[in-house]
């Protein structure tokens, strides 16, 4: 799909790589973008880069409410980024399991939801794209990770499930893999687990650019920084060793 004149909507776009994607489709020609957050008044220094071409987007992934008036409120979309995302730290034998339904029900329930949502908005003008931002966490499980990489596998598969049942109706659909990029979350897993201090970590201006000639060149696994790439490759080649290095961070 051409970036060029589409209307974007990226979910979480108020920081981190949500917040780079938003210029990145600017720079790269969107004729709008919907910037979504679940606190808009969190978007004054987005909407400030543009703001004749972003607009501010009241969007709570987990909010059945507020997800069904977005889609009313932004009817034009033909290019949904499905970027927000949580991040909780812990055991899974251990940690509050309120704290594991909180991940599951963001990161893979709540793009579901906002993928219902939008879908027929996409397909009534005209088809276009979905981008789902899982990560490389999805190929493995890491024990002090609690629920995230769980959600980012069913988020894998849930983008498989439906890339079928969207292709007739015109909609291409995208899965993202990043490695560890320099944002709020890494901060967090970064903190708890020191090996992580290891990886190189790419830039959010890198990986929006990236998910962006992945989306025009039609690239259905776009794995957007060198590390995800190389990470990618192995996990082709050799699934067992990636379950190894995703477990042994700790
Ligand atoms: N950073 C990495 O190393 C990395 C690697 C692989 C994949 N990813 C994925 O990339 C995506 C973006 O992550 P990031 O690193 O940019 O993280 P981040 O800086 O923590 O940003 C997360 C974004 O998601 C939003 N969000 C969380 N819950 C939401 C909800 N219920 N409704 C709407 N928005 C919500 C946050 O909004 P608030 O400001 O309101 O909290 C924020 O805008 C996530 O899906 C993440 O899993 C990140």
């Amino acid at each position: 799909m051409r970036v060029q004149n589409a209307v974007v909507l990226v979910t979480g776009a108020n920081r981190g790589i949500g917040s780079a994607l938003v210029t990145a489709f600017l720079e790269r020609g969107a004729a709008r973008v919907h910037a979504g957050a679940r606190d808009p008044g969190t978007l004054a220094a987005v909407t400030a880069r543009d703001p004749e071409r972003i607009r501010p987007l009241a969007l709570d992934i987990t909010d059945p409410t507020s997800v069904t008036s977005a889609a009313l409120t932004a009817p034009d979309v033909t290019l949904l980024v499905n970027n927000a995302g949580v991040h909780v730290m812990g055991h899974l034998l251990e940690m509050d399991l309120r704290d594991v339904e909180t991940v599951m029900n963001t990161n893979w329930l709540g793009t579901l939801r906002v993928l219902r949502a939008f879908a027929p908005v996409v397909e009534r003008n005209g088809g276009g794209a979905v981008v789902n931002v899982i990560s490389v966490g999805a190929f493995g499980g890491t024990p002090s990770m609690g629920g995230y990489p769980a959600s980012k596998a069913a988020l894998n598969a849930l983008t498989q499930a439906v890339r079928p049942d969207l292709a007739p109706r015109g909609i291409a659909v995208h899965a993202v893999y990043p490695g560890p990029v320099d944002t709020d979350m890494l901060r967090l897993a970064a903190n708890a687990l020191p090996r992580m201090a290891e990886f190189p970590r790419a830039t959010t201006a890198d990986v929006a650019r990236a998910i962006i000639e992945g989306v025009e060149a039609d690239t259905q696994e776009i794995f957007p920084d060198p590390f995800a790439e190389q990470l990618g490759e192995e996990w082709r080649r050799d699934p067992k060793a990636v379950e190894r290095r995703l477990t042994d961070l700790a």
